[in-house]
């Protein structure tokens, strides 16, 4: 005999950073609120999380770091809960933090005490968090959602969505959220995977043989550029900078790295008249990794001193390690992919509650909906942001 459903006021679907977020918030806001996650541990994202000190936020958190077919969206959410007032929690709970660079804010000690802060969050809010449950159906009827989970099953008038999306499956990841937003009636925008490695193919294979290679680029797409190291890798581009560029980059287009980003504009022609004795290949060991000097050099095809060299041949070089063009044949897909871009439609939700504008009492909050931030801790401050939010309207 099934037993009789447990009522609740709210059902979060996700133990991960937002969906623990959401459910302390609103456990210590009076509502009664149940947790379910198919993982046998919450948090896991978190654990593995900025090499385990989980990158929690970004001090220089704006709208403009995320990605969405809607700018706009994220603003309300971000802007009612920010990265202060989670740092404010994170010295509640005493954990020790510091600045990497570029506002990026890090567990001195380990991403764990940021799980188990968010899971203190929850006892304190009298949440009840059910780990290693597996949802089989979500139903909505008579103002109540209902969901079966192993052989449980809870109702709520509020649904929280937070499963996240698809990027690392092999811990838990699905695109379970699209699932249910599209049972809902709610649009997908196309999801792919973003701050991910990109693949060299072709023209571009050259560069594979010089994997471990890192270098200080700017990389480009359009008119977004990111300075931050690249790697090159025994598939493609990797390094902080390419996980940047990769989330604004689509299958057909190029992107560009700027090899010398500290170099004025004139500094090869300058050089040829400086010391004509010199070989570009000299000239580039001295500001690149050795491997990579060569290949560029052996490119370009300007061999000799640079005294015997035309200064149009110094300007075309000087342009293009200014603008390498590379035109990845793919990226090292959701298996690598930090997170997701894409997902549940904001069209479909209100920016200021989360909550689907056509059925009421369904949320969606994390990286289930089409917000994604930048590298560097902006990921996590949506989790925070949007299921804070979400928590003050159930
Ligand atoms: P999240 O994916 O965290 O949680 C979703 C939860 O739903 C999981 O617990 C999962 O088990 C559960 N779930 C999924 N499908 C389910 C189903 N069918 N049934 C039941 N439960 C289900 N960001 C950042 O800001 N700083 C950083 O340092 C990093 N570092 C980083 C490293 C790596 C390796 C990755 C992969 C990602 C990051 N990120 C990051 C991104 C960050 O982890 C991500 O944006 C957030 O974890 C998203 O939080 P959510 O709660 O939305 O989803």
């Amino acid at each position: 005999m099934p037993t009789a459903p447990e009522t609740y006021d709210a059902i979060v679907l996700g133990a991960g950073g937002a969906g623990l977020m959401c459910a302390a918030m609103a456990g210590q806001r009076g509502r009664r609120v149940l947790v379910i996650d198919h993982a046998d541990q919450a948090g896991k994202k978190i654990l593995i999380s900025g090499g385990g000190r989980c990158n929690f936020t970004n001090i220089h958190t704006a709208p403009d770091r995320y990605l969405s077919a809607n700018p706009h969206f994220a603003k309300s959410a971000l802007g009612r809960y920010t990265s202060q007032d989670f740092i404010g929690l994170v010295e509640r709970h005493g954990i020790a933090w510091h600045e990497k660079t570029l506002g990026q804010l890090f567990c001195d000690h380990s991403a764990r005490q940021i799980v188990a802060m968010l899971l203190a969050e929850c006892e304190a809010g009298g949440v009840t968090v059910r780990l290693d449950h597996a949802i089989t159906v979500v139903t909505h009827a008579d103002g109540r959602y209902r969901v079966v989970h192993g052989d449980r099953s809870a109702t709520a008038p509020a649904l929280v969505i937070a499963t996240g999306g698809p990027s690392i499956p092999k811990i838990g990841a699905t695109g379970f959220a699209y699932d249910l937003a599209r049972q809902f009636g709610l649009k997908i925008v196309e999801p792919r995977p973003a701050l991910v490695p990109l693949t060299l193919g072709g023209e571009d294979l050259l560069f594979r043989s010089l994997s471990g290679v890192s270098t200080d680029v700017i990389a480009r797409h359009g008119k977004t550029g990111f300075r931050e190291a690249a790697l090159l890798t025994h598939r493609g581009l990797s390094g902080p900078a390419i996980l940047q560029i990769s989330s604004y980059w689509r299958h057909g287009e190029t992107i560009a790295l700027d090899f010398l980003p500290d170099q004025p504009s004139g500094w090869l022609t300058d050089a040829k008249r400086d010391r004509p004795r010199t070989t570009l290949m000299q000239l580039l060991r001295g500001l690149l990794p050795d491997r990579l000097a060569d290949t560029l050099t052996d490119r370009l095809s300007l061999p000799g001193d640079l005294g015997n060299m035309p200064d149009r041949k110094l300007q075309e070089a000087e342009r293009r390690l200014a603008a390498w063009s590379f035109a990845p044949n793919g990226t090292e897909g959701f298996a690598k992919a930090e997170v997701t871009i894409g997902g549940i439609s904001t069209n479909e939700l209100s920016s200021r509650t989360m909550e689907a504008r056509h059925v009421p009492g369904l949320h969606a909050i994390g990286e289930a909906v089409d917000v994604t931030g930048w590298l560097g801790g902006y990921n996590f401050q949506w989790a925070w942001a949007s299921g804070w939010a979400a928590a003050q309207a159930i």
